[in-house]
């Protein structure tokens, strides 16, 4: 993901969303009165950081938004500043070295948020390690995750495509969410948390869908998500969104709905998983 324009201006109805899951997942957690440092992680183009969780901070927390993503971190630093409160570090989740990291210096946090990151992660269990790590003990972890989304599907599919393959083969694994096979991926990222040393205090499975107002938007705001969009020549670009975007509506996952008004929806669907877990 190097295009936070793009993600940032197309990602309204997954910005609504973040805002609504996190303004769920808020009345679990807990606050002493002399607030550590928060931590997110994978924090894209700063939207979410900057609206979503800096204003429900208690006033004076100090928060550390961090991407593997030099290009992420310019577009927050010019779009998403906070001077005061929000610093932003390059870090990477899956680091075996922690404590040579850039948001080392800043622990023991008091939360850490990871919202729609873990799907990107290969290794979820030494990101989760890295966060336990990070964390105080009685310190939260807050997370939302893509868990199944016909875009992930629909990789696999253009993966087999004679046209696509020797762009995507070597990796395409790498890029679908570690729970998209699952058949229970509530349960099965309950366990992994608890096996890292985190009570769970909830961790629940959802159907979603992203409304977006035109056909154009959807288009562009998948694009901003594509993992392979770089590696296809200049040229070919379009024909393989299109080739995406074909595999995902016969798969079910783009519907376009239309309003008694006459109006018409155009709509992604997906399943996300949300949960909190607090270190022992
Ligand atoms: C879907 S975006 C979510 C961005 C942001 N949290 C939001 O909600 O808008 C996923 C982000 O995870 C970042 N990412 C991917 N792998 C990462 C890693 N190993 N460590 C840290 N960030 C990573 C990407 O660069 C991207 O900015």
């Amino acid at each position: 993901m190097d295009k936070p324009e793009l993600f940032s201006s197309a990602g309204t109805p997954y910005r609504a969303l973040a805002d609504t899951q996190i303004g769920e997942l808020w009345s679990a957690l807990s606050w002493p009165e002399d607030p550590l440092p928060v931590l997110d992680v994978g924090c894209g183009p700063g939207d979410v950081t900057k609206k979503v969780i800096a204003p429900r901070l208690p006033p004076g927390t100090k928060l550390v938004a961090s991407d593997i993503s030099p290009e992420m971190l310019e577009f927050c630093r010019l779009h998403n500043a906070l001077p005061g409160t929000i610093t932003y570090e390059l870090f990477d989740a899956m680091t075996p070295h922690l404590e040579k990291s850039s948001v080392w210096q800043y622990a023991p946090f008091g939360k850490v948020f990871a919202v729609m990151v873990m799907q990107w992660l290969s290794d979820n269990r030494r990101a989760i390690q890295n966060m336990h790590k990070l964390l105080v003990p009685g310190g939260e972890a807050v997370f939302t995750v893509l868990a199944k989304s016909v875009h992930l599907a629909a990789y696999e599919e253009l993966a087999k495509d004679p046209r696509w393959a020797r762009y995507m083969k070597q990796d395409v694994e790498t890029f679908v969410s570690p729970y998209h096979r699952s058949e229970d991926p509530a349960s099965e990222f309950r366990q992994l948390l608890q096996s890292e040393g985190f009570h769970v205090v909830c961790c629940d499975l959802s159907p979603q869908t992203f409304v977006f107002p035109s056909e154009a938007q959807r288009r562009a705001a998948l694009k901003s998500v594509n993992a392979f969009l770089n590696r296809i020549p200049e040229d070919q670009k379009d024909d393989f969104m299109d080739d995406w975007m074909h595999h995902m509506e016969k798969l079910g996952g783009l519907t376009n709905d239309t309003e008694p008004t006459g109006e018409t929806k155009f709509c992604m669907h997906c399943t996300t998983l949300a949960a909190v877990g607090r270190k022992l």
